[in-house]
């Protein structure tokens, strides 16, 4: 239940991200309404925040609306308004057609244009205000990923009596691609106003403390970065700010009772059904992004369709993709690739009533989704490059059955955590072939042993360990 509320309550407890939780859709009918934000940001703070009744300051994910702060079910929503320029050159520019690129290895080129800085700049600048704003005096504000890296100086700046703590949710890429960007010191200098800098891995920790060092001048700390423990320390003036590495993760509890529930089970054998009963389902859940690796996993069931390794009566290919930053020049090229290729092996491949693969250029809900993973044999997740990738994480949460086989990129965060996954590297289409094929082919014991020990992994370490090891680090929550 979304209702307004007339006044500013102040906040003990702020997240801060580019998107609110949800967006402001509009219906076929015309009329507005709320739906479920896109993205594993959501996805993993979202449960966390509603636990602990906290703000959120966020873009209400259209251009040039004016919408008051609402309470949406005990969770204070603060939405901060973006004109059309400022979605096109804060959001798709600099965020998505230059940061996304380049801390992505690059593997498309990133746009260096000084319009779109001005832009993020000036942005970043509005949401510190919105949170200045917001935050109750010593409160704890924690502000989200790669749109706002400037913000966290900006606030400091505003309210130097906040605890304020930084997360990168995407890749923090090497240094040699980093010292690409033009406005590398100022990027560096703006995440150093926080007290904690968070990033997946280690090695992001590490490739930003050598930043430090050399753009900033600064005398950062020199032992190795551990997960959840032992960060890296920078001395600031009289503040010592901390950089540390948490691995991400999921409402993993919430998804397998979600999964053990009997619709979910009757709608997976649905599934199955409606797919022709296949020996193999195999599934692919992602933003249409081009760092995904849709494409590649595509091209290997092409191949080994061809090269009758695989019986297209055998199996069936479902993609699931959500429409994601549809005026971005790359993500209008790559769907349209893929939306060839799958026409391409559908042409060739397909009987009536029977398409190899099922493409869905649509978002589905939680329990949909959930009901997908039951019902696949093998997920297969294939990014060239992942700051973690929650979906693998998801379908290891819903397989209590042991059954099913994954299929992941070493270029996934997540593949440090999930080390009995079939890991591969997405460069190396046979590598993928192979690996495919030998999730297909599994010993269903040998299947087991493997998913075990991955649920052991993403059970005993779901979001909330991860909200809590970065708060405690923080200094915002007690150790134990
Ligand atoms: P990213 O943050 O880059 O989008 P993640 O794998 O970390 O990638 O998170 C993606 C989130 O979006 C997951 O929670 C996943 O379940 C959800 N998701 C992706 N595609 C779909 C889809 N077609 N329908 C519903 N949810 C989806
Ligand atoms: O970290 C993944 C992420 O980029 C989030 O920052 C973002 O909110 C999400 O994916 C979805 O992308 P977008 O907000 O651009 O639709």
């Amino acid at each position: 239940a979304i209702a307004g509320t007339t006044s500013t309550p102040s906040a003990d407890f702020v997240v801060v991200a580019n998107r609110l939780p949800v967006d402001l859709d509009h219906g076929v009918d015309g009329e507005r309404r709320w739906t479920a934000s896109p993205g594993g940001l959501v996805s993993a703070l979202e449960p966390f925040l509603r636990s602990r009744k906290g703000a959120w300051v966020g873009w209400p994910g259209v251009p040039d609306v004016e919408v008051a702060e609402f309470d949406d079910d005990g969770l204070v929503l603060h939405p901060v308004s973006l004109t059309a320029a400022e979605v096109s050159n804060y959001y798709e520019g600099f965020s998505n057609a230059t940061l996304w690129p380049l801390y992505h290895d690059v593997v498309a080129p990133p746009v260096f244009d000084r319009s779109w800085w001005d832009s993020y700049v000036r942005v970043n600048h509005r949401f510190a205000e919105a949170s200045a704003a917001v935050a109750a005096h010593g409160a704890t504000v924690w502000i989200q990923d790669y749109q706002l890296q400037l913000v966290p100086a900006m606030l400091r700046e505003l309210r130097p009596d906040l605890r304020i703590g930084f997360f990168l949710h995407i890749p923090f890429p090497p240094v040699e691609l980093f010292m690409q960007l033009p406005w590398r010191a100022e990027i560096v200098r703006g995440l150093i106003g926080a007290d904690l800098i968070g990033f997946h891995r280690p090695g992001g920790a590490q490739n930003f403390l050598w930043l430090a060092r050399q753009l900033v001048g600064l005398e950062p700390t020199r032992g190795a970065v551990g997960v959840r423990s032992r960060p890296g320390m920078v001395q600031v003036g009289d503040r010592t700010v901390r950089v540390g590495a948490f691995p991400i993760s999921i409402d993993a509890a919430g998804l397998d009772t979600l999964a053990r529930s009997k619709s979910v089970a009757e709608r997976a054998k649905q599934l199955r059904a409606d797919l022709g009963n296949p020996k193999a389902v195999l599934l692919g859940v992602d933003r249409l992004d081009y760092t995904k690796g849709i494409d590649l996993r595509l091209q290997a069931l092409h191949e080994l369709l061809h090269e009758e390794r695989l019986k297209p009566e055998d199996v069936t290919f479902v993609q699931l993709a959500t429409p994601s930053r549809e005026r971005v020049e790359h993500y209008q090229r790559m769907r349209g690739e893929i939306e060839q290729m799958v026409g391409r092996i559908n042409g060739e491949f397909a009987r009536v009533g029977h398409p190899v693969v099922h493409y869905l250029h649509q978002s589905v809900d939680r329990t949909e989704l959930a009901a997908f993973f039951s019902a696949a044999d093998v997920m297969v997740v294939t990014p060239l490059r992942d700051g973690m990738n929650l979906v693998c994480k998801e379908y290891v949460a819903t397989r209590a059955d042991l059954g099913g086989a994954l299929v992941l990129s070493e270029f996934a965060g997540a593949a440090s955590e999930l080390t009995s996954a079939f890991l591969v590297n997405p460069h190396d289409l046979d590598g993928v072939k192979n690996a495919l094929e030998a999730a297909i082919t599994l010993d269903p014991a040998e299947g087991r042993r493997r998913m075990r020990a991955m649920r052991r992994q993403v059970l005993t370490h779901d979001v909330d360990r991860w909200a809590r090891s970065f708060l405690q680090a923080l200094g915002a929550e007690p150790v134990g």
